[in-house]
């Protein structure tokens, strides 16, 4: 039942929703696969899973890079069995003025949010297709469904990941296999930290005023937690959800509602 001894690969489980994730799905008995380009962080959480009694291997490679995929995927499988799960949540976000937003931040955030999260789909697909058994699950966000300012390389990468769910999700959909997105709200992660400053910036406020207005913006009046995102994860990813594909599902606490 549910996801115990389910292999699954959770790309930027090194830190925030990924690494929520990967102890969510290692708590439930998931034997998983920590895969950052930070080799620190992702053994870091391994290391965690395994001291609290759960399976978890830590694998280092980045996103933008093909053949480091395809080569860590081959070694996710002959360490922890065939592939049933992957969990996209690589990403990197640049608050910037559009008139501000240079060249490099436009084909970095592209590269590694978008190109990485096809490239780790297609790796597992390679897996998968032949087995006709799978749940792809890519994190997208809020910012997937509308525009926020001076957000454009970001909000293209993220709607982008919803066109490219679509896509698999029908073409994959004959084969049994299941492609999803998820579109958090804002969650309080070392990526919210960092960008923080140009957040206040762009408002003009300061760093105390952030989290009250940013919480007043949402029905609920609270931020996401990494809990919040893996509990729909989880779902996703067990035959509970097995005629759910195609959707990208908002966990916004009621911010956007389509
Ligand atoms: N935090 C939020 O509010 C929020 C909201 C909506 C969507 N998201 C999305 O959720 C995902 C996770 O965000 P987070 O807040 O946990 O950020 P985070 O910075 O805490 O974690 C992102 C992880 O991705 C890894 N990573 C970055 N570039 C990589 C690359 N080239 N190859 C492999 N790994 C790479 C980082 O090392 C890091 O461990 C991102 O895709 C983000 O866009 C976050």
């Amino acid at each position: 039942m549910g996801i115990e001894g389910k292999v699954t690969a959770v790309v930027g489980g090194g830190s925030g929703i990924g690494a929520g994730i990967c102890e969510h799905f290692a708590a439930k008995g998931a034997k998983v696969a920590v895969c950052d380009v930070n080799a620190q962080k992702a053994q870091d959480v391994a290391d965690r899973i395994v001291k609290a009694g759960g399976t978890a291997i830590a694998m280092c490679f980045d996103v933008r890079h093909r053949q480091e995929i395809e080569k860590s995927f081959l070694s996710i499988e002959n360490e922890l069995g065939e592939l049933d799960v992957l969990v996209n949540s690589a990403g990197i976000s640049i608050i910037v003025p559009c008139l501000e937003c240079t060249e490099e931040i436009w084909d970095l955030t592209l590269d590694i949010n978008l190109k990485g999260t096809f490239q780790c789909c297609q790796a597992a697909l390679r897996h998968m297709a032949p087995r006709k058994r799978g749940s792809i699950i890519n994190i997208s966000s809020q910012s997937g469904k509308v525009g926020h300012t001076e957000y454009q390389a970001y909000c293209a990468s993220k709607f982008g990941i919803i066109g490219v769910t679509q896509s698999l999700a029908a073409e994959f959909a004959p084969l049994g296999i299941r492609v999803n997105a998820i579109c958090p709200g804002i969650v309080m992660t070392q990526m919210w930290k960092e960008q923080l400053p140009s957040y206040c910036k762009k408002h003009h406020f300061s760093a105390e005023e952030a989290v009250p207005y940013m919480e007043g913006n949402i029905p609920m009046h609270r931020l996401g937690t990494v809990e919040d995102v893996a509990n729909v994860a989880e779902f996703l990813a067990w035959s509970e959800s097995s005629y759910i594909t195609g959707q990208s599902i908002n966990v916004v606490g009621g911010y956007i509602m389509h």
